[in-house]
């Protein structure tokens, strides 16, 4: 609980790529919605990113990128905190001091390490551990820091992170335990699924789920020409113009569906099951929503992009309030532990 009363939310986003349409979806509309209700810390986690990345413009790149995304989809930065973990070193006391109760069994359980594992298992591999950085090792006790360190009450992330804030809740337990004397020094964290991420997933521009590793987004910014592009290259059946179609069987109509107003999808819905639409009117219905819809937002992310623009002052003040709280719960800890 902060002064304000509220709630503390807090969700850490990885810059691995360029944010795509199933993102904003999947991730950034449920944020916008939790920032209304809760006191929301936003922070991009470029340390984690480091366990894959390894190329240092890009790491920069997609850092500011994230960044930018999120705030050019409505955050609003007097609202919330939004800031790079880099830019809070008192992150690696706590991990450290946390790896120190952490038991390494918990570690070789860890889901993300476990299919590392069994990759090199089935490819044969002597060393099962082969390609394994200790980043990715170690990466749910940075993360169970990241939670900590903000005294977080909930931590809403996607379901393949769950895990990852049952570890903090566990490692914040250990601690309250070894060192708390009977004491809740560090806050345990709840995990919040957003409802978007318990339903459907947005279908990509081959019809299997919207994902990075299948190479079929749709890019969140992308201009205008090139989107429409995109959008034509979604697969369809060869149902001809005049017949009935099944809208939800329709990867189009599933994206329209998540982006139209409810008017409009109703609309489209009863005009596909009458007949006489054809895939390629639904495609510029599509292109035209999300245009309309992502245009605004794709002027103002390409303004925070410009070298110079307020983003790096933005994220300098989001790790001033961010190490005000870092400080305090560190101090917390130290304390508790002794350390000086
Ligand atoms: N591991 C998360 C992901 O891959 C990113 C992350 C890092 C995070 N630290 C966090 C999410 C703390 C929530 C809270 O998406």
């Amino acid at each position: 609980m902060t002064t304000s009363g509220r709630k503390v939310s807090l969700t850490g986003i990885k810059p691995t790529g360029e944010p795509h349409i199933g993102n904003y979806i999947g991730a950034i509309k449920p944020a916008l919605e939790l920032a209304e209700q809760y006191e929301a810390m936003y922070f991009i986690a470029d340390y984690h990113a480091l366990t894959t990345v390894r190329d240092p413009e890009l790491l920069r790149h997609y850092s500011r990128s994230v960044a930018a995304t999120w705030l050019a989809a409505g955050l609003d930065p007097e609202r919330i905190t939004m800031y790079l973990q880099s830019d809070v070193p008192e992150t690696f006391e706590l991990t450290w001091i946390l790896s120190c109760v952490t038991a390494k069994g918990m570690m070789n359980r860890a889901h993300a390490y476990k299919a590392a594992r069994d990759r090199n298992a089935e490819s044969g591999k002597e060393d099962l551990d082969a390609g394994v950085n200790m980043g990715t090792y170690n990466y749910p006790v940075l993360m169970a820091a990241d939670i900590l360190l903000m005294d977080s009450d909930v931590v809403p992330v996607g379901k393949d992170q769950s895990q990852h804030v049952e570890y903090a809740a566990d490692i914040a337990g250990s601690f309250n335990h070894l060192f708390g004397g009977g004491k809740p020094v560090l806050k345990i964290p709840a995990l919040v699924v957003p409802e978007a991420d318990t339903g459907k997933t947005l279908p990509g521009t081959d019809g299997r789920k919207m994902s990075k590793s299948y190479d079929n987004t749709i890019p969140l910014f992308l201009e205008s020409a090139k989107l429409k592009k995109l959008v034509r290259r979604i697969p369809t059946d060869s149902t001809p113009v005049e017949d009935p179609k099944d809208p939800d069987s329709s990867s189009v109509f599933q994206i329209l569906e998540q982006f139209a107003t409810p008017d409009v999808t109703t609309d489209v819905r009863k005009r596909l099951e009458a007949g006489g639409v054809g895939w390629g009117e639904l495609k510029n219905t599509l292109f035209e929503v999300l245009d309309e819809k992502l245009g605004p937002l794709r002027a103002r992310y390409d303004e925070l992009m410009l070298p110079g623009s307020e983003l790096t002052d933005l994220l300098a003040a989001g790790a001033d309030k961010a190490r005000v709280r870092a400080r305090e719960v560190l101090g917390r800890v130290r304390e508790a532990t002794g350390i000086q």
